[in-house]
């Protein structure tokens, strides 16, 4: 670093600096990079494919389509130039309650125990701060998502504590495995150093494995936080991003695994100030851009915590209003969520019908728009320098930019995570055919 940046960097609060210099996810320049080289068959075939940040863009024209008529069509109320609700219009989450009731949840929500920010990121800050003292412990079993680590971090002082269920992914099947036994035995460790086990995250369907929690075992999860006076949540963000495993080849429906069960139902079961639900439409309604994320909560005092930490962090009412008005069309939300189900689930089948001829190890997804697969039998050693290299030669030989394992803190070297859903279908066959012939040429090994 040069003396006159560093002479900037010295007039920062120590955390400025700190932000300053270390940049929040491995891959974001990257991802920028690749994004302004995208692949055209026409205008630029030897463009990238940033498949590193799980956006849906296979399902984002058909939502901007429908908010573009609800611009031409819809008059726009006067509440929407104005500031609104901290927890959001009550319009608007009387419309996101019953959307949740129908869609998500199959069980009755009260607007009144909804609060939204901008983002699922900003519900993250949020909650962390409402929940837990700096210095306590967010327990995350890994492989996570790796600004967690930032959204729990940054301001909320909250440590994020990886918990290892599996040594390799063979042993993970399709459920996910956090088990009260194991959580026991975390509490017992973290108590040994002295820290507090405050808060247990796990997502369902999972990022990045796929996995689902089922109903039996969230309901043990549920039972023994309250038990310990642990808070449990669930980030149900890719709650419809459901990948269709009626196929006779996918393993979970050989184990009758196939409804997904929202956390909510486990929630207005046990009625307690101790279970939480996130949502956004970041994912399953491809408008990460819109910034609308959800947090549900039977707990009235975070509620009213709710209220006045989240004025910086309030959704734009212009991104309220489109999502009310999108969410009112019953029909197109119907046949949208069955739409997003096929075209993710083609994406990726694509994908693991070729990671299956390569003999690449992944996990059956079972929802969410990414596949965990296993590339250590590429790595030259068995070190995160060498991940980090044969991550950096898969996008310099074929513009295929995946998300390396490291970030998402599992402790097995040569993970990746591809976004199937972040080009279009015609796209993914030329990043798949691309990265097959990339790891093709090793396959003697
Ligand atoms: C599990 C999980 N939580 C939260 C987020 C953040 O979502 P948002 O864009 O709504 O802030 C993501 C985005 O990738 C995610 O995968």
């Amino acid at each position: 670093m040069n003396k006159k940046r560093i002479k900037k960097l010295l007039s920062l609060s120590t955390r400025g600096h700190h932000l300053a210099t270390t940049p929040s996810r491995i891959d974001h320049a990257l991802f920028m990079e690749a994004k302004q080289n995208l692949y055209d068959p026409e205008d630029n075939p030897s463009g990238s494919f940033p498949l590193n940040v799980a956006e849906n863009q296979i399902m984002a024209p058909i939502i901007m389509a429908k908010l573009m008529t609800v611009l031409k069509n819809k008059e726009m109320p006067d509440w929407v130039m104005g500031y609104t609700h901290y927890l959001g219009h009550p319009e608007v989450r009387v419309t996101i309650a019953r959307f949740m009731e129908q869609h998500l949840c199959a069980c009755k929500i009260h607007p009144d125990t909804l609060g939204l920010s901008a983002g699922a990121t900003a519900i993250v800050e949020v909650t962390a701060f409402l929940l837990a003292n700096p210095g306590d412990v967010v327990v995350i079993p890994a492989p996570a998502y790796p600004m967690y680590t930032n959204d729990f971090g940054i301001k909320a002082g909250i440590s994020r504590y990886d918990l290892q269920t599996h040594d390799n992914l063979q042993e993970i099947g399709t459920k996910a495995p956090v088990t009260p036994d194991l959580l026991e035995r975390t509490w017992a460790t973290l108590k040994t150093e002295g820290r507090c086990f405050k808060i247990l995250l796990i997502s369902s369907p999972d990022n990045p494995t796929g996995c689902r929690y089922e109903e039996d075992q969230l309901r043990a999860l549920a039972r023994w936080c309250i038990e310990h006076q642990v808070h449990m949540i669930v980030n149900e963000i890719y709650g419809l991003s459901l990948i269709d495993t009626t196929p006779t080849d996918h393993p979970s429906s050989a184990q009758g695994q196939d409804e997904y069960v929202s956390f909510a139902k486990i929630m207005e079961e046990f009625v307690s100030d101790y279970l939480h639900l996130w949502y956004a439409f970041s994912k399953d309604f491809g408008m990460s851009g819109l910034r609308c994320g959800v947090v549900y909560s039977l707990n009235k005092g975070f509620i009213s915590g709710l209220q006045n930490i989240n004025v910086p962090h309030m959704v734009s009412n212009m991104s309220q209003w489109m999502i009310k008005e999108m969410l009112s069309d019953d029909e197109f939300i119907k046949n949208y969520i069955e739409q997003n189900k096929k075209q993710i689930t083609r994406s990726y089948q694509w994908v693991v019908a070729a990671l299956k001829l390569l003999d690449v190890p992944f996990i059956p997804s079972r929802g969410g728009i990414f596949v965990w697969i296993d590339l250590s039998s590429y790595l030259d050693a068995n070190k995160d320098d060498a991940e980090i290299a044969l991550w950096m030669n898969i996008y310099k030989q074929t513009g295929v930019l995946l998300t390396p394992g490291k970030e998402f803190k599992h402790l097995q070297k040569g993970l990746f995570r591809m976004v199937y859903t972040a080009v279009s279908f015609d796209h993914l066959k030329v990043a798949v055919e691309r990265l097959s012939a990339y790891l093709g040429q090793f396959k003697i090994r």
